[in-house]
């Protein structure tokens, strides 16, 4: 969010005012009162929130209380807000875009500058493409200061700002790289009168991956704002994605459950359109009580009409899966209710067929191909 990375940016040197996070009307107008003229922003994770009616400038205590008052609760693409950030109103003379990002494609990272900042950058992009400067950045090398003023000068930031600029590109860098961060983003970075540079909003993606070496990124975790079935598999460390449809699947390796999630769209096709409702990639060595965890977080999930289990015996061998499966209906008991398709192929298949065939579940059915388990799957969920 806006007043967290604004936080990752002060630590970093990056000249920003930090504000007073509200969560309520009461509290907007007791910040107003200690900082004056302000800003009142909603607080969610999507951009667009000043078209939308979240941002909006606050000349009394009274009207950032009003303000407070309408924002908080109101929905931004989809997402309430929850909280306002009460930001000391600046006075801006122009407004500038900054970012650098991971550049998947081409295997960089890319900073991407324009001095036509403010509104919607795709915008600019579109119309204007010539003014929305990119540099590809190494990431071997990095950005140093004559990389940093390279793309000061080819964004052809005003001159008087040059050096706060490079000291600005410098630092935003150091958040990128210190915060294992895939997105740093500034849009307003704006020119304040006196000709200061100051990024006035602030959006940081973090590497999930790097997480183990930021102990002190946990504060930035807001469980109100997490989807609560990923935030129940986060604590059983699950590698589980919520999707949109209404197959449930579970698979081993990363790869399965990525071509599961295309054969199920696929044979959805032919069953109403039916689509994936989750990626759940249970990883190797699946006992009873991971899979019986999995099963718990997808069968929580209410769009779920039935589900998918697709496992290849590698490493885990099949009657170690098919122990597992027939564990965790145990586990689950009277929570089991959506019917179950399994799919076993590989490492000791016979054995892990025989296991399941003789425990005979009534919610499980048995298919040997994955393209005919995904077909029974889609058309279970579309009955
Ligand atoms: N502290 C401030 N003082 C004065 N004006 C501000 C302040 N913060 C933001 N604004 C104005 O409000 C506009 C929108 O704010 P901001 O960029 O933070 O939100 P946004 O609409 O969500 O942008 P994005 O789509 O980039 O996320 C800015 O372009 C700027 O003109
Ligand atoms: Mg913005």
């Amino acid at each position: 969010m806006e007043y967290q990375a604004k936080e990752l940016f002060a630590k970093h040197d990056v000249p920003v005012t930090l504000g007073i996070v509200a969560n309520t009307p009461d509290e907007a107008q007791a910040a107003a009162e200690q900082l004056g003229v302000v800003v009142v922003k909603a607080q969610v994770k999507a951009g667009g929130r000043g078209k939308a009616g979240g941002v909006k400038l606050a000349k009394t205590p009274e009207e950032a209380r009003a303000h407070a008052e309408a924002i908080l609760g109101m929905e931004i693409k989809g997402l309430r807000v929850n909280r306002v950030l009460i930001a000391p109103a600046a006075s801006i003379e122009e407004e500038y875009y900054f970012s650098f990002l991971l550049d998947r494609a081409n295997r960089k990272y890319l900073c991407i500058a324009s001095v036509e900042g403010g509104v919607e950058i795709e915008e600019v992009a579109k119309t204007n493409p010539e003014a929305v400067r990119q540099t590809p950045i190494d990431a071997g090398t990095g950005v140093d200061e004559a990389k940093a003023r390279e793309i000061v000068a080819d964004a052809k930031f005003p001159e008087a700002l040059t050096e706060q600029a490079v000291q600005m590109v410098l630092a935003l860098w150091k958040v990128f790289v210190e915060e294992d961060a895939t997105l740093v983003e500034v849009n307003p970075l704006a020119r304040l009168a006196g000709d200061k540079l100051e990024a006035l909003d602030g959006k940081v993606s973090l590497d999930e991956n790097a997480e183990f070496r930021h102990e002190d990124h946990q504060v930035f975790v807001i469980r109100d704002e997490e989807d609560p079935l990923e935030a129940q598999a986060k604590d059983k460390n699950l590698n589980y994605v919520k999707l949109d449809g209404s197959v449930g699947i579970i698979g081993n390796g990363a790869g399965l459950v990525m071509s599961t999630l295309d054969v199920v769209a696929y044979a959805g096709e032919k069953h109403g359109g039916v689509k994936p409702a989750n990626f759940l990639d249970i990883g190797g060595g699946a006992n009873a009580q991971v899979m019986a965890d999995g099963l718990h977080v997808i069968l929580g999930d209410e769009q779920v009409k039935a589900v998918f289990v697709n496992v290849f015996g590698g490493i885990t061998a099949c009657d170690e899966v098919a122990n597992g499966i027939v564990g965790a209906l145990d586990i689950l008991g009277d929570e089991a209710t959506k019917p179950l398709v399994v799919r076993l192929d590989g490492n000791n298949v016979d054995e892990g067929r025989r296991i399941l065939n003789e425990a005979a579940h009534p919610l499980v059915t048995m298919v040997d191909t994955m393209d005919g388990a995904a077909d029974k799957a889609a058309e279970l969920a579309n009955a």
